[in-house]
């Protein structure tokens, strides 16, 4: 085992009933890394997250873990340790005993245990909470229960599926932070499963990009940020504005287009609003909405090109609703595609 391989997924296919959910799935994550699984909904994280568990049998490949097959190992041995998104806290014990109540099956008791479940409360800022019930916490603090509760058990790897998605926008942010401190701080191996490109760029060491039960694109979050490598993650990435390349000129709504500079031999170009030059260049588009944003200004234009994004600094003069306007997709500002779906 290296620290590369901390966490290896070797060709791994998974499949209900006949129906394959995943197929052939090669990943490997390093120790202490946090890791964002990020994809549409339906394209099999779950389903990845449920085969580490062992909570779903393998029909192919191999799951390692710390120099150990554990591909057949059942799940309360591996040291894999599971949040979901509902907290699945005992109502009727308190955050104490729900925090106690893996350990306790494990046979720890008196002072050794109440070590444990102290420190496990204090790690998620839980301090004087001990004797409430879940039904007298926040949703917040009941997913830092869920959290605790699992952290406690030392798992070598904890996968997360979907933890912040009940939670209102500032607790989300604050349970984000939470959860980088305590796996910072721990060290622990980390799989986090969101919906939410920004929840991923702003957690992760690293974000898998699924499609259809298979990886798309594995990077840094400013890979995944500014070199997505194909049009399926430039979409889901906020580039609004995708395109293929044929023969060096851009394709769309049936139509080829020459770009201005020079044009890159990529199978398509892709291009954040903020990206587009808007009030001069070779394309006429027409104001079809506007929005205001705080800090900039958002255009949607129908153009000959299909509908285009762009946006500008909120201090730039207004443009009315079907107003005409030049603008320009600059080659040397856009994001090269290696494929294009
Ligand atoms: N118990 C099941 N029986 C049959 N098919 C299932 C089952 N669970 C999931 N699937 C299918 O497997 C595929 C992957 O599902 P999975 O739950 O892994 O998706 P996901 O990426 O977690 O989606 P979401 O973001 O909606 O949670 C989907 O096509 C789904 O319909
Ligand atoms: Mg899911």
């Amino acid at each position: 085992m290296s620290d590369l391989k901390y966490l290896s997924l070797e060709k791994l296919t998974l499949a209900y009933g006949d129906t394959v959910a995943v197929a052939d799935l090669d990943l490997d994550i390093r120790r202490g890394e946090l890791i964002a699984l990020l994809g549409p909904s339906g394209c099999g994280k779950t389903t990845t997250m449920r085969a580490i568990a062992g909570l779903l049998t393998v029909k192919s490949g191999h799951v390692r873990l710390d120099g150990a097959d554990i591909t057949h190992v059942s799940p309360n041995k591996r040291a894999v340790g599971l949040v979901f998104q509902s907290y699945a806290l005992f109502p009727h014990l308190s955050v104490y005993e729900n925090v106690a109540f893996g350990l306790k099956l494990k046979g720890l008791r008196g002072a050794a245990l109440d070590a444990k479940v102290q420190s496990g409360i204090a790690s998620v800022g839980l301090n004087g909470f001990a004797n409430r019930r879940p039904g007298e916490l926040s949703g917040g603090q009941q997913q830092r229960v869920a959290l605790a509760r699992s952290m406690v058990m030392e798992p070598k790897v904890l996968l997360l599926d979907e933890p912040l998605s009940n939670l209102d926008a500032r607790l989300r942010l604050e349970m984000r932070t939470e959860l980088q401190r305590v796996q910072k701080e721990t060290g622990v191996t980390m799989i986090f499963v969101t919906h939410d490109q920004t929840e991923a760029l702003a957690l992760a060491d690293r974000i898998v990009v699924m499609k259809r039960g298979a990886i798309e694109q594995i990077g840094s979050p400013q890979d995944i940020y500014n070199r997505p490598q194909s049009s399926f993650v430039a979409d889901f990435v906020g580039f609004e504005n995708v395109f293929a390349l044929e023969g060096g000129k851009l394709k769309a709504n049936g139509g080829l287009y020459d770009l201005q500079g020079d044009v890159p031999a990529v199978a398509g170009l892709a291009w954040r609003p903020r990206m587009v030059t808007l009030g001069s260049g070779p394309f006429q588009g027409k104001v079809r909405g506007t929005s205001f944003a705080g800090e900039h200004r958002e255009y949607l234009l129908d153009t000959p090109l299909g509908p285009i994004k762009a946006e500008v600094d909120a201090s730039q003069p207004m443009h009315d609703l079907g107003a005409e306007l030049a603008f320009d997709l600059p080659a040397h500002r856009a994001a090269p595609l290696a494929s294009f779906a």
